[in-house]
């Protein structure tokens, strides 16, 4: 029987094929960077390793000490990490190293489509902070090999590409479990032979790596060395760490390319005891708000890695933390699935909330400026526990900051208290897309003209929790665009203030309009279940009409909200309330005809229908029939020209 060697060709993944072209010609001055990568992955196979041996301990036998090891040849130029992780049988090499694996890359190279040498430029700038995983080799190799063998099995494989559209795949050997990357540098970048120089990079980017990185002698003058700390970082004390290193493990643990915006690093000793190594980020990920989204802690039990998607180790409402928690309460042997439901992981949680929400504060109150940096990128995130996660509701209020109609910046509900008028009893919110257009709203108007200030409620999840949180310091939520909102009792105390320099002000008690009660009585008459009530308004001063929502009927922007997220269907939806402008010019003129005409005219049937489509449009809906709408705004306007 002859052995055959057979070596298939595959082609790459269309989009490795363009990341690889622009690694490739990539002038980066951090090409270094390509180490640290090929270490992290063998640190990764390594763990990925150390958890299956826990119930498979045979994976292991003969050869339980995990290390990396880096050899240097100078005459077949080239530079191999290795080690003694889980390796990849033949399927794993050809599907996981001819597509893109992790999602991280996946975005970036969606993110390069389009203006190609802008793109570039961009690309180059991010390759030396992101790293492009296994990939980044081909910015030093002229040929990149993977010498592989799974862990529990026979035979090994061998990947070859030049980094050129192809790579091949043939049966190779292999001694013992593992992976060689085989870098084959390119002509000028020999530097990467000397052993000075490795041990640089190795201590720059990898000193946080767990277990040892070793640089082999060359078997006669130079003996092997270990180039690393080769403790896990988070065992380490405090005062032992630079932020450099603690950077640099961020970067690796969580896959991320930002800075840290916090760090905490905590050893807990108690009932639960438990390390944790806990990064908030400075740039909101991109996948933050979608719906698969999960955890981004790593859980480690005595050092052993166990998973990096452990529900319930943190609520849902924490996901942009990112670290490592580690716990020696935990049993080994536990699986992963059953870590959910563990108590000693629910304990921990609690621990590690509070503790989160703990440097918060502090943040906020030290680094009030920092902290809104903070917000603006986690804010929407964090609000969501004000429904999730009643116990810690009032930690969040107190977190929570706004802006708001009378003041630049953000504000705490705390501000927002101090600043209430006299005869204010309640905290006004109105809710918009943005700030912008929620300023405009027309109900808006008497708040301003009274300097009572209201908060601009502009994510989509604060309708969902001001509808489950009543109060603030005992101070109820109150929507600037709902029932009576109360002004004319805030505008009593001021004048309370005034009278006793100023008897003459006595604006507010002046009496209504005359005509009001008949052009009222003629507008229910003509627009009937079309509205829930009609009345004269406390808080416009500028618009004629508005619509507000009854008391217990829902939310003017909510319900927007639920009707562009298709979760309400238009034909329940409770009439509003018209409120009119006694003051408006528009208003007294058809008040002053409805008492001449003793509220019968037809003039006012289409006055009434005017008026509610403009409330309407001043909402951002539309006209109830816009060709009705059109003959009467035609109607009129004939008879205003004539
Ligand atoms: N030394 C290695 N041992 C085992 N698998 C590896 C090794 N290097 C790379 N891989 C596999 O290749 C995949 C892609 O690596 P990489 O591009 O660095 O992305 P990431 O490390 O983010 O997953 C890894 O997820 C892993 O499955
Ligand atoms: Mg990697």
């Amino acid at each position: 029987m002859t052995t055959e060697t057979k070596v298939e060709t595959h082609a790459f993944q269309a989009e490795v094929g363009k990341l690889l072209d622009i690694v490739a010609h990539s002038l980066y001055s951090q090409k270094e960077i390509f180490l640290r990568e090929l270490i992290s992955n063998a640190s990764d196979a390594c763990d990925k390793l150390r958890y299956r041996a826990l119930t498979e301990p045979k994976l292991i036998e003969g050869d339980p000490g995990f290390r990396i090891t880096l050899s240097l040849d100078k005459k077949a130029k080239t530079l191999t990490v290795s080690d003694n992780g889980v390796g990849m049988d033949k399927d794993e090499l050809t599907g996981i190293l001819g597509t893109i694996a992790r999602s991280g890359t996946q975005a970036f190279v969606e993110g390069l489509s389009g203006d190609g040498k802008k793109d570039k430029d961009k690309a180059l700038s991010l390759i030396g902070q992101f790293g492009v995983g296994f990939y980044s080799a081909f910015m030093v190799a002229d040929l990149v090999e993977v010498v592989t063998r799974k862990a529990g099995t026979e035979n090994a494989f061998k990947w070859a590409s030049d980094g050129r559209g192809e790579f091949t795949i043939e049966p190779a050997t292999r001694d013992t479990r593992g992976t060689d990357v085989i870098v084959h540098l390119k002509k000028d970048e020999k530097e990467y032979l000397e052993p000075a120089r490795i041990e640089h990079i190795v201590r720059t980017y990898s000193d946080h790596i767990g277990i040892p990185i070793v640089l082999a002698g060359d078997g006669k003058e130079t003996a092997e060395k270990t180039l690393n700390t080769a403790s896990a970082i988070w065992t380490r004390d405090k005062k032992d760490v630079t932020d450099e290193q603690y950077t640099e493990f961020y970067h690796h643990a969580a896959h991320a390319f930002d800075d840290p915006w916090m760090t905490l690093h905590n050893r807990v000793e108690g009932v639960v005891s438990y390390t944790n190594l806990l990064f908030i980020p400075s740039m909101r990920p991109f996948d933050l708000f979608h719906p698969d989204r999960t955890g981004q802690v790593k859980l480690y039990v005595k050092r052993v890695f166990i998973t990096d998607n452990c529900e319930g180790l943190l609520p849902p409402y924490l996901r942009f933390v990112k670290g490592v928690v580690d716990s020696e309460d935990l049993a080994l042997n536990v699986s992963r699935e059953m870590m959910q439901h563990n108590p000693v992981v629910a304990k921990i949680s609690q621990g590690l909330t509070k503790r989160i929400f703990g440097e918060l504060k502090k943040s906020a109150e030290k680094k009030p400026e920092d902290y809104q940096t903070f917000w603006e990128t986690f804010g929407p995130v964090l609000k969501e526990g004000l429904y999730e996660d009643g116990d810690n509701r009032e930690r969040i209020l107190e977190l929570a900051r706004f802006k708001s109609s009378e003041r630049d910046g953000w504000i705490s509900l705390a501000d927002y208290v101090a600043a209430m008028k006299d005869g204010q009893d309640a905290i006004f919110y109105i809710a918009g897309e943005d700030a912008e257009a929620a300023l405009a709203s027309p109900q808006l108007e008497g708040f301003k003209a009274k300097g009572v200030e209201v908060l601009l409620m502009t994510d989509p999840v604060d309708e969902f929790w001001l509808s489950h949180v009543g109060v603030f310091q005992e101070k109820p939520f109150k929507s600037a665009t709902r029932g009576g909102a109360d002004l004319a009792k805030i505008a009593k105390a001021k004048d309370a203030e005034k009278a006793a320099d100023d008897d003459a002000d006595k604006a507010d008690d002046k009496p209504a309009a005359p005509g009001m009660d008949q052009l009222i009585a003629a507008i229910k008459v003509a627009l009937g279940d079309k509205v829930k009530d009609v009345r004269p308004s406390e808080r416009l001063t500028d618009s004629a009409v508005c619509l507000v929502a009854d008391d217990g009927d829902m939310d003017i922007n909510l319900e927007r909200l639920l009707k562009q997220h298709k979760q309400l269907d238009g034909r329940n939806l409770a009439p509003r309330i018209l409120e009119l402008n006694p003051d408006h010019a528009l208003i007294t003129k058809l008040a002053k005809l409805a008492q001449e005409k003793n509220a019968k005219d037809p003039a006012l049937d289409d006055a009434a229908f005017l008026l509610l489509d403009q409330a309407r449009i001043l909402e951002g809906e539309p006209v109830i029939d816009a060709q009705a709408f059109a003959k009467r705004l035609s109607k009129l306007m004939t008879k205003g020209l004539a």
